[in-house]
């Protein structure tokens, strides 16, 4: 029998071919998703391009792990970077294009241009990451200028990411629509991140934490516990017997936003970062 056809996946690296390539396609009267990344990807990622898929003609995703996000202790030099792997994964799933710059490119001699997008950037990850923000809405700019599509995607999972990018977005009118697409859990609840990779066994256990203490956060609140304070405690109290798990912070915020919620008397979105080991996971419910 013969091989199915496998689809074919352009690659492109520069910046003028990769804008021409989309200008081409909305051209002809397509429309074109775009799927920012910075590769390893992983079946969230993977979710992503299906909605893309779905929503648009034309998918484009990108790769490229951008070291203006990274903090200078941070793993940016040993960040995964399984390229080829990643490409075929992107075939497979039907994606049509990807842009795969180089930091060179990305970056040119003497850069010095960055995006503040104010008070929604500053707290939670913004404080613990100083600098973050402004690498990811500086890049995630620049990318939107490589690749001028109709809708972007991004993942819940970062969740105070989708508020800094749909804040930039509407600040600088840009003329793309971003849309935020559900969190992807292994089946144990873990949320998938291309940073679990460097977890060990024990740490992949102890990670469990996270994902738990935000489902007990939502079986209480469920039976009417309204105080932030002790939703927190005991969120806090289920990692700390879990054991081996540093707790940066909890956010219990209005849905939304990056404002505490100090009583649950609507939407709220409960964000928790935490070290296991030297790996730093995330993770968040939207409850409400
Ligand atoms: P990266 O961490 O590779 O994530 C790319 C996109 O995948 C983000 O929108 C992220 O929220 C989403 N994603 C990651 N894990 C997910 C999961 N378990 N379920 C659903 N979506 C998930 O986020 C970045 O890259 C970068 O900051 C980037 C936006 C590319 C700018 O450099």
């Amino acid at each position: 029998m013969p091989a199915a056809p496998t689809r074919s996946l352009q690659v492109i690296t520069g910046v003028a071919a990769m804008r021409t390539a989309v200008r081409a396609l909305q051209q002809r009267g397509e429309t074109v998703g775009f799927v920012p990344t910075m590769g390893a990807l992983h079946v969230g990622h993977l979710s992503l391009v299906d909605a893309a898929a779905a929503e648009c003609d034309r998918v484009v995703a990108s790769i490229f792990v951008n070291p203006t996000q990274f903090g200078p202790s941070e793993d940016f030099t040993k960040y995964p970077r399984p390229l080829e792997r990643d490409l075929e994964l992107l075939r497979e799933r039907g994606c049509d294009l990807v842009f795969v710059p180089e930091a060179a490119e990305m970056y040119p001699q003497g850069y010095g241009t960055s995006i503040d997008v104010g008070p929604v950037a500053v707290p939670w990850e913004g404080a613990a990451r100083p600098g973050h923000f402004a690498g990811v809405a500086t890049v995630v700019l620049k990318l939107f200028e490589c690749v001028p599509a109709d809708r972007a995607y991004f993942g819940r999972k970062d969740y105070q990411q989708t508020l800094v990018v749909r804040r930039m977005a509407a600040d600088l009118n840009l003329p793309i629509d971003v849309r935020v697409c559900p969190i992807v859990r292994d089946a144990d609840g873990l949320a998938l991140s291309s940073r679990n990779v460097y977890l060990s066994p024990d740490e992949r256990r102890r990670a469990l934490a996270l994902s738990q203490s935000l489902r007990l956060a939502e079986e209480i609140i469920s039976r009417g516990e309204r105080d932030a304070l002790v939703v927190r405690e005991r969120m806090l109290a289920l990692i700390a017997a879990v054991g081996g798990v540093a707790v940066e912070y909890v956010a219990i915020v209005r849905d939304g936003t990056v404002d505490e919620a100090p009583e649950i008397d609507g939407p709220v979105t409960i964000a928790v970062a935490a070290r296991v080991g030297t790996t730093r996971l995330i993770d968040n419910v939207q409850i409400g």
